[in-house]
């Protein structure tokens, strides 16, 4: 279950709608263990007051949830986006507090959780996916303590001091305490969410496992459910971080066809064949650090330190939550920043930035990161960051520089990117001009050991590892000792992370 559908409302309606799968790597990541299970994706096609009969896509059955442009403006673009959005990005922006957007987060979170208690076979696994739907969990358990209920949180979770200002901070935790498994990108987010729970709910936490402890006739039927060692009766919720990744075989497959490496010459070639090409690729938004990216690369051409003749800034922002108005404003300040940049260091023949605000399909993503021989993340908070294995996995000439935020989940696994603090603008441009600089042997060295992580670490992997906590206890994760039933049949299992949208 995610907020989106995995596919996109391309025309039509009823029985002649037509549908496209949204190019997003968790599709494929989940499409087996779907298919294998008999699973229901569940979620909202993306378009107000669209009602569509459950259908079937590439062998998944879908189970669109319709919202009302009311519910859009208050679940979706405002307690989402303009209030959990900002304050679990370390407030960035400021977050904004409405009751009537609480009220309509709790009832479209509930008409969420009734479809998957319609599709949830007896014992089903539910995987609820992302910060619009935290209560889910909850209203599953308190219906059906038979399921198997678990929670990915795909944006960071944030450190009590922010979490706290949430006037229904403790309803969210309960919320997501319905879950048996809370996955999380980061350790920090985990730690995070674990003291969140200890100073609001006053549950004992021992490592990853938190104790719930249940009232006299709680706990019938519902999985590990024990005697913790003060012989209080509690259910046990596993909190801890599952790094998610990208079908990474996938990219390197695209990188490896020669149409899309001739595309990547091409876009040299119109670009004028500068020496270095650095891009960037974000949603439009005011977490991924473009303002500071391009502050950084407007003083390096202000000072010389680069010059517009050998080089090209391709900047990619997909539009993005355009009605809300903090992502207005952030698009008149990058537009206006691009603009003037432009106007002061270009050439006739060569533009000091070429600024995109479209999406792109993976193809043309692929060639982008194949003609770019620097790669710019600079977000000021990411929970993970996608576009940075997604280049990482396409460089299959072990080739290109990536210049990433120590502010990004990718930050801990990639270790042997340029790590930058986006806030340091010199520190920024050092790693600019260093990456820029970098010897094709250092490039080389870094890049096969990067590559080496993320093929490592894909996104199936992910979801194995996920799907294997929720279904199979181990004594390592101490996440045994339970009254547990065996392997439950999936019936649902969903995921929230959609490409050209998603992540970036
Ligand atoms: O992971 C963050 C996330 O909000 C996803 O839940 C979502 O699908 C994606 O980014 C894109 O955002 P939106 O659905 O608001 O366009």
């Amino acid at each position: 279950m995610s907020n989106r559908l995995p596919v996109d409302h391309v025309s039509g309606d009823g029985d002649d709608a037509v549908w496209r799968p949204s190019p997003g790597g968790l599709v494929a990541a989940l499409e087996p263990i779907m298919k294998r299970e008999d699973g229901v994706w569940i979620g909202w096609v993306g378009i107000p007051d669209a009602e569509f009969e459950p259908f079937e896509a590439d062998g998944i059955d879908i189970r669109p949830v319709s919202l009302s442009a009311q519910d859009v403006e208050y679940y979706y673009e405002g307690f989402s986006n303009d209030t959990l959005w900002p304050l679990y990005h370390d407030v960035i922006a400021p977050p904004s507090f409405h009751r009537e957007w609480w009220d309509a987060y709790v009832q479209v979170n509930r008409r969420f959780a009734d479809a998957a208690l319609e599709a949830a076979a007896p014992g089903a696994v539910v995987w609820v996916h992302d910060y619009q739907l935290q209560l889910v969990p909850k209203m599953l358990r308190d219906a059906r303590p038979d399921l198997v209920i678990g929670f990915f949180d795909h944006i960071p979770f944030p450190a009590y001091g922010i979490y706290s200002q949430l006037p229904w901070r403790k309803q969210v935790v309960e919320g997501l305490l319905g879950a048996d498994v809370i996955g999380f990108q980061r350790l920090a987010d985990a730690g995070n969410f674990a003291r969140a729970v200890r100073r609001l709910l006053g549950h004992e936490t021992r490592g990853s496992v938190i104790e719930v402890p249940l009232g006299e006739d709680e706990g019938v039927g519902h999985r590990h459910v024990k005697t913790n060692r003060r012989g209080t009766r509690v259910r046990t919720v596993l909190a801890k971080q599952f790094p998610i990744s990208i079908d990474a075989a996938r990219y390197e497959e695209l990188a490896s066809q020669p149409e899309i490496q001739a595309r990547a010459q091409q876009i040299r070639e119109e670009l004028g064949n500068p020496k270095t090409i650095m891009l960037g690729v974000d949603r439009l938004d005011y977490t991924k650090g473009i303002g500071h990216r391009l502050k950084a690369y407007g003083e390096l051409l202000r000072d010389h330190a680069v010059d517009t003749d050998d080089i090209t800034l391709v900047q990619v922002a997909s539009p993005s939550r355009e009605r809300v108005e903090t992502y207005k404003q952030l698009r008149d300040e990058v537009e206006l920043t691009v603009s003037r940049i432009n106007g002061d260091y270009s050439t006739i023949s060569h533009t000091a930035i070429s600024y995109l605000h479209q999406g792109y399909p993976r193809e043309e993503m692929v060639a982008l990161y194949l003609a770019a021989d620097v790669m710019l993340v600079t977000a000021l908070r990411d929970g993970m960051n996608l576009v940075a294995k997604e280049y990482v996995a396409s460089r299959i000439d072990n080739d290109g520089v990536l210049v990433l935020s120590e502010f990004t989940g990718a930050s801990d696994e990639l270790k042997q990117a340029l790590l930058v603090n986006p806030h340091d603008i010199e520190g920024l441009k050092d790693a600019m001009v260093r990456a820029i600089e970098m010897p094709k042997r250092e490039r080389a060295r870094r890049m096969r050991a990067l590559r080496k992580r993320v093929l490592a670490y894909d996104v199936q992997r992910w979801s194995a590892t996920f799907f294997d906590a929720l279904t199979h206890v181990t004594a390592e994760d101490d996440f045994g000792d339970h009254e547990i039933a065996q392997r439950p049949k999936m019936a649902t299992d969903t995921h929230g992370q959609i490409h050209e949208r998603g992540d970036r």
